[in-house]
């Protein structure tokens, strides 16, 4: 097979590494990609917003199969362009279309989706410009940390959690005025639900699915959780917390509601569901949902999957997920991701990375990254995700910071407590 993989992240480089293992695979492509994918892939310069160029490179190569890495493409619509166009339409494309895509593309749609099909989530209420009043009563009736959200993609950082009510009224109205641009005209408010997070990472056909791990990643840029809010700086899989007991709850009244959902609500969703969910004292909410895998989750969900990864996707575009055997290794995975001085706020680029031959017994996943005369330069905030197997959690995560410590790039920080909550 010819597959293509969409995006340029720590993510796509997982991908790629999974899909290199393939024997079903005959070339693979990544677009625009990394100095990682560039290893295992052809890298090749296209922007996956720009699908006519996307279509070009796609007939002109052969590719058999498109694997979506990001969020924008699929709530751009970039499934549906396939389906829409005749040379396109027997292309797999693994993401859901548009329709589906609104679960990450609009808050608003995805609450009003859980409230439709009757999945556990945080109470909330949808505001404009055109009934503020209400949203100021809405405000009222909580108790704090009052929980604001652009209903758009905001990179991240659309989401205010505010202790003081006032405040929360004039960030809410701020917010509807164009805080966060478009994104922002509409705002949930959401009642605050007070938990521990974790995520679960689902794969569907559209009408089977298979949980594939759940992870939980941290998304602070500080020790013990402080600081400005991140792409996110390390993660672990499997979680402890999340056993037996409470998976089988997060499956009967969020993953099973959540496939049929889909299939009633006629939008079809073939790809990768991501459940972030809190933990309130031994019962699932909902806090969101993203319509692809998660970065860095991917980079400790995909060393968990054993089984060959080109068989798993071409059984999701066939729609025969229910007859793949899914094996997954259980093993704990954790990855520490390395990022610029500066980060999440400005950051410089360009500066060499050495030391990743001294790597030994952890898999080293590239993020922010480019070549640039036959060097590995940093090109990003995010730069590389450090993965290691362990037998136990401690044991992963000292492989991953003993590797961390050996790559050296000017400006390296990252967080030597990942897991540190979980011990
Ligand atoms: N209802 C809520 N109660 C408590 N914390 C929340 C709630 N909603 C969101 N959060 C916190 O805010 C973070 C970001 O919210 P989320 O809905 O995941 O938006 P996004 O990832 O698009 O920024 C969550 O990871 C969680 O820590
Ligand atoms: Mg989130």
């Amino acid at each position: 097979m010819k597959v293509l993989v969409l995006g340029s992240g720590g993510r796509e480089h997982a991908f790629a590494w999974k899909i290199a293992q393939s024997s079903k695979l005959e070339k693979l492509f990544v677009a625009p990609g990394n100095a990682g994918t560039e290893e295992l892939a052809e890298n090749v310069n296209i922007n996956p917003n720009d699908f006519e160029k996307v279509k070009t490179f796609v007939l002109e190569n052969g590719i058999n199969m498109v694997i979506v890495g990001p969020e924008d493409p699929l709530v751009n619509g970039i499934h549906d362009f396939f389906l829409n166009d005749e040379n396109l339409k027997h292309i797999a494309v693994i993401g859901p279309e548009k329709a589906a895509a609104q679960m990450e593309g609009s808050k608003d749609f995805a609450k009003d989706f859980m409230a439709r099909h009757k999945i556990p989530t945080a109470q909330y209420k949808s505001i404009t410009s055109e009934n503020l009043e209400e949203g100021y009563q809405f405000l009222e009736s909580l108790k704090a940390p009052y929980v604001l959200k652009a209903d758009g993609l905001a990179a991240g950082k659309g989401v205010l959690i505010i202790e003081d009510l006032n405040e929360a009224k004039n960030s809410l109205e701020e917010m509807i005025g164009g805080m966060f641009g478009s994104a922002s005209a509409t705002v949930v408010i959401e009642e605050f639900l007070s938990g521990i997070e974790l995520s679960v990472f689902v794969l569907t056909d559209g009408e089977s699915y298979k949980v594939l791990a759940e992870a939980k990643d941290y998304k602070r840029i500080g020790e013990g959780d402080t600081g400005l809010n991140t792409g996110g700086m390390g993660a672990i899989s499997p979680v402890h917390f999340a056993n037996e007991e409470f998976m089988s709850k997060v499956e009967e009244r969020i993953i099973k509601p959540t496939i049929d959902g889909f299939q009633k609500d006629k939008t079809p969703f073939v790809g990768f569901v991501f459940i972030g969910l809190m933990k309130v004292g031994n019962d699932p909410f909902v806090i969101e949902y993203n319509v692809r895998m998660g970065d860095p989750e991917t980079e400790v969900v995909l060393p968990r999957i054993k089984s060959d990864f080109l068989e798993l996707m071409v059984s999701v575009a066939d729609k025969k997920l229910d007859q793949f055997e899914l094996e997954l290794d259980n093993r704990t995975v954790s990855t520490v991701m390395l990022v610029s001085d500066g980060y999440p706020e400005a950051y410089a680029k360009g500066k060499t990375i050495t030391g990743i031959d001294q790597v030994s017994d952890s898999i080293v996943f590239h993020a922010g990254t480019t070549g640039k005369n036959n060097e590995v330069v940093t090109n990003g905030g995010r730069v590389i995700a450090v993965s290691s197997y362990g037998d136990n959690l401690e044991n992963a995560l000292t492989k991953s910071f003993s590797n961390a410590e050996k790559i050296q790039f000017e400006g390296k920080y990252y967080r030597k407590d990942i897991g540190f909550d979980l011990k």
